[in-house]
C-alpha cells in the first residue's frame, strides 16, 4: 500500500488531495493517516497541508524497496525485495527465501550487517548507510559445476555499472573481487544449493564499499567516494547494477557462457599477469593465462605446465 502511495505521490509532484489518495486506493482517510506516518517513519519527508492535502518533499537515502523498483524497468530482477535496516547477513536471509520458494530475481537488501559474510571465511565490513549490500536469488538452469559462471557474470555487471554511474573503470581480480586503484572496492559471495547434477537456486551476495571514509585499520580496501571525490547515490548504482546484472544473465540464458567470458576478459586485471594462487590444496603460482568455459583460472607454472584451479585467493605478484 505505502508503494502505491509512493507512486501517487510522485506522478502528480504537487499536492494530492487525501480524499483523492483514498478513494483510489480505496482506504479509509484514517488508514491513509497511518500509513503517511510510517513512511515518515522510514525517512520520506511528507509535507501536510490543510485543504491541498500531500507531498513528497523528500525521499531518504536508504535503498527501500520502493525507491528501488522505481523506473527500475526490469522484468526479472528485483520485482521482489526484502529491505532490512539491520540484519546479521542478506546472504542467509537469502538462502532461508531460497528454499521457502522465493522467485527467481528475489533481492534482499540491507543497510548493515552484523555478520557479514566474505569468502573464505572472512567477515565483511558493512557500516550502516554508506554501502551496498545486498544478494540475489537465480534459479538457472546449470549445473553445479557451472554456477561460477553467473559469479563472473555479476562481476562484469557490477564494473558495467560502476563506469556507467561513476564514470570510473573498476577491474576484476579473478574469481570476483572488484578492484579500484589496486585496492578492494567490492566483493561476490555465492551460495548455493544444488544436488549432483541440478542447481537450485545461487544466492549472489554483493558487497560494495560506495560512501564510506578512508579506513586506516583496512589499508587494502577502498569506496567509490575516495576516488570520486563525491559522493555518490547508492541508489542510482544499485538500480544499475540490478539492470546490468538482467540484462547479462538474459545474454548468458541467450549465448552461454562464452559471452560471460569474454565480458569478463575486458574487465580483468588478472589475466597476463604472474599470480600465487592460495587454495585448500596449496599454494601455486606461475603466469595467469587465460579462464576456461567453467570460471577457472588456467595458470602455467614455472615448468611451462597449465594448471586450473576452481577456487581460492589470488595474489598479483607484479
Ligand atoms: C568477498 O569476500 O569478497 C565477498 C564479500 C561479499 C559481501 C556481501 S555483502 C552482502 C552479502 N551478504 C553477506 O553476508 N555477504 C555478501
Amino acid at each position: 500500500m505505502q508503494d502505491k502511495i509512493l507512486e501517487i505521490l510522485r506522478r502528480k509532484n504537487e499536492y494530492a488531495s487525501g480524499e483523492e489518495i483514498s478513494e483510489s486506493l480505496k482506504i479509509s482517510r484514517q488508514a491513509l493517516w497511518k500509513h503517511i506516518q510510517e513512511l515518515r517513519d522510514s525517512g520520506y519527508d511528507i509535507v501536510a497541508v490543510p485543504h491541498l492535502g500531500y507531498q513528497l518533499a523528500a525521499s531518504p537515502d536508504k535503498l527501500l524497496p520502493a525507491e528501488i523498483k522505481h523506473n527500475l524497468g526490469t522484468k526479472l530482477i528485483a520485482k521482489n525485495i526484502s529491505f532490512f535496516d539491520a540484519v546479521p547477513s542478506t546472504n542467509d536471509v537469502a538462502l532461508n527465501m531460497g528454499i521457502e520458494g522465493a522467485p527467481e530475481g528475489t533481492v534482499v537488501v540491507a543497510e548493515t550487517q552484523t555478520k557479514g559474510k566474505g569468502r573464505l571465511g572472512r567477515s565483511w565490513s558493512s557500516p550502516k548507510h554508506k554501502g551496498i549490500y545486498f544478494s540475489l536469488i537465480l534459479r538457472p538452469k546449470i549445473s553445479p559445476a557451472q554456477s561460477p559462471v553467473i559469479t563472473l557474470l555479476v562481476s562484469s555487471s557490477i564494473c558495467e555499472a560502476i563506469k556507467e554511474v561513476c564514470g570510473v573503470e573498476a577491474k576484476i581480480k579473478w574469481p570476483n573481487d572488484i578492484l579500484l586503484q589496486n585496492k578492494k572496492l567490492g566483493g561476490i559471495l555465492t551460495e548455493i544449493s544444488a544436488e549432483t547434477d541440478r542447481v537450485h537456486f545461487l544466492v549472489i551476495g554483493v558487497g560494495l564499499n560506495v560512501n564510506n571514509e578512508k579506513n586506516l585499520s583496512l589499508p587494502q580496501a577502498i569506496s567509490l567516494k575516495e576516488v570520486t571525490q563525491e559522493h555518490v547515490s547508492r541508489l542510482n548504482l544499485m538500480q544499475e547494477i540490478l539492470r546490468r546484472i538482467e540484462q547479462d544473465y538474459l545474454t548468458f540464458q541467450k549465448e552461454g557462457s562464452s559471452a560471460v567470458i569474454n565480458r569478463w576478459r575486458e574487465y580483468n586485471s588478472t589475466l597476463g599477469k604472474r599470480v600465487k594462487v592460495t587454495s585448500d590444496n596449496g599454494h601455486l603460482e606461475g603466469i595467469a593465462v587465460d579462464i576456461d568455459s567453467d570460471g577457472g583460472l588456467l595458470i602455467r607454472n614455472d615448468a611451462g605446465l597449465i594448471r586450473k584451479v576452481m577456487a581460492g585467493d589470488v595474489t598479483h605478484c607484479r
